[in-house]
């Protein structure tokens, strides 16, 4: 019998944001070409009977490879770091590329994308940081870069050189609306933030954990709280990214129960680690120093309610991959420098969809459906690459991850694809995990092994945010 397909994925359990049914998947040239009962044959054929069929996570905040100004070099490049996210079930990553304060944003651009050349193992897709919107900037290079498909940019109102004043955070807004791209906003207040480090420094009290009390969750509520009235004032969808617990959640409810559009991020830092991570023996806690910090568990709990509400529609990792015992990394100024020069970010690229499947499906907190929403239909979908990317549906990439929902993984760094020395989930148990997964048709992982070379992924132009969720 001659072959109707490249591929067909057989008598899986399929979920998409909407549905759980059984079919088998027909691809195409590395699309999606039929969904179906007793599909013809393929020339190749996956049996998929008693495993879970998803579409390929979507990570919309990664950083990889991303250029610092500390001296800190980011652990995992291209290559590593869509491996990893390959391994966790996730085919379409978008890192940042950052402008550089006085610098122009292509500038940015061209350096991210040759940092890229040849290294992606799965999709990608930029989004731009927006340090410096000066008239050029904002009259004519970024409306010109949104045309060639960099439609979403992230802001922050922390970090001197990254930040941006409230008037200029406007000027980007209006820009966004007059473009119609996505603004994201890391959220916290920086003058709270030097006030509290600066009192915390004089007292001594220089350890990890103190990175936690210098960096509270009113800081991050009032930049939050002004994020979504700077928005408001120019009407505006904007999504807060990394949200860390129910002060900065319940402004993004608020707002979103009077109808504005207002989205939010939250990653698995947030439902899982507490601010007493960073209080481990001697320097250890700086492996979970991140910005905003982790919370307490009436946090954790608070963003498992908006997770299961609707208040968040992304699940991201805002994977930023640094070595601890390196001099490149965690301890760039040395072990028992203060909180304040050890790089933020925390790696989480390939635990990420395990983690929330485990301990949101498999507890019951969140339906499959929600699952999958969150991990890789809304943000393709606000990020302009829905439907391309982040569902199972005909014309779509064939971009799946097929999981043993049963087999049980105890978290080990040795187990783990990207090149950071530690994971803050080490020795945990979930339940549930992606052995085999496709972008765009081709096998990149099977059984757990690598399948693929690197540098087959391709570079996203994104279309136009859909802000209609
Ligand atoms: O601490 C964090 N989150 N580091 C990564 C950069 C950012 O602000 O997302
Ligand atoms: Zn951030
Ligand atoms: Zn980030």
């Amino acid at each position: 019998m001659t072959a109707e397909f490249d591929l067909v994925i057989r008598g899986g359990r399929i979920a998409t944001a909407s549905d759980v049914f059984h079919a088998d998947i027909g691809i195409l040239e590395g699309r999606i070409a039929a969904l179906g009962q007793a599909l013809g044959p393929g020339r190749e054929e996956i049996d998929a009977r008693g495993r879970l069929v998803l579409p390929g996570g979507v990570d919309a905040h990664v950083h990889l490879d991303q250029p610092t100004s500390d001296g800190s070099v980011m652990a995992d490049d291209f290559d590593s770091g869509t491996r990893s996210a390959a391994f966790g079930g996730t085919t379409t990553v978008i890192p940042f590329a950052c402008q550089q304060k006085g610098h122009g944003l292509r500038a940015a651009i061209e350096d991210y994308h040759a940092r890229a050349e040849g290294k992606p193992l799965i999709d990608y897709a930029f989004h731009l940081i927006v340090t410096d919107p000066n008239p050029q900037v904002v009259g004519q290079e970024l409306p010109a870069l949104i045309r060639e498909g960099y439609t979403s940019f992230k802001i922050y109102t922390t970090y001197d050189d990254l930040k941006l004043a409230d008037r200029e955070i406007i000027e980007v807004l209006a820009l966004s609306r007059r473009e119609g791209a996505l603004t994201m906003i890391h959220a916290e207040n920086s003058d709270a933030i030097a006030w509290l480090t600066e009192a915390l420094e004089r007292a001594g009290q220089t350890a990890p954990r103190h990175h936690a009390d210098a960096r509270p969750a009113i800081a991050e509520r009032e930049a939050t709280h002004r994020a979504i009235s700077l928005a408001e004032i120019v009407d505006v969808p904007v999504l807060v990214v990394h949200v860390s617990g129910a002060e900065a959640m319940d402004q993004i409810a608020a707002a979103r129960a009077k109808g504005l559009r207002i989205f939010a991020e939250t990653c698995p830092q947030y439902i899982l680690l507490t601010a007493a991570d960073l209080d481990l023996e001697g320097f250890e806690g700086a492996k979970h120093i991140c910005s905003p910090p982790p919370r307490d568990t009436a946090s954790q709990e608070a963003i498992w309610r908006g997770l299961a509400n609707g208040t968040f529609q992304v699940f991201s990792s805002d994977h930023a991959p640094y070595l601890f015992d390196s001099p490149t990394g965690k301890k760039v100024r040395g072990e028992g420098a203060s909180f304040v020069h050890v790089p933020n970010g925390i790696p989480g690229v390939e635990t990420r969809m395990p983690l929330l499947f485990s301990e949101g499906v498999g507890r019951g907190r969140i339906s499959l459906n929600r699952f999958v929403a969150l991990t890789a239909t809304n943000p393709a979908r606000l990020y302009g690459l829905y439907p391309r990317k982040g569902t199972i549906a005909i014309g779509s990439d064939a971009d799946l991850a097929i999981w043993d929902e049963r087999r049980e993984v105890t978290i080990r760094n040795a187990l783990l694809h990207h090149n950071v020395d530690y994971t803050p989930y080490e020795g945990r148990v979930v339940t549930g995990w992606p052995e085999t997964v496709l972008s765009r048709g081709e096998v990149v992982v099977y059984a757990g092994t690598l399948h693929a070379r690197p540098g087959r992924g391709r570079f996203l132009e994104c279309g136009t945010p859909d802000t209609q969720l």
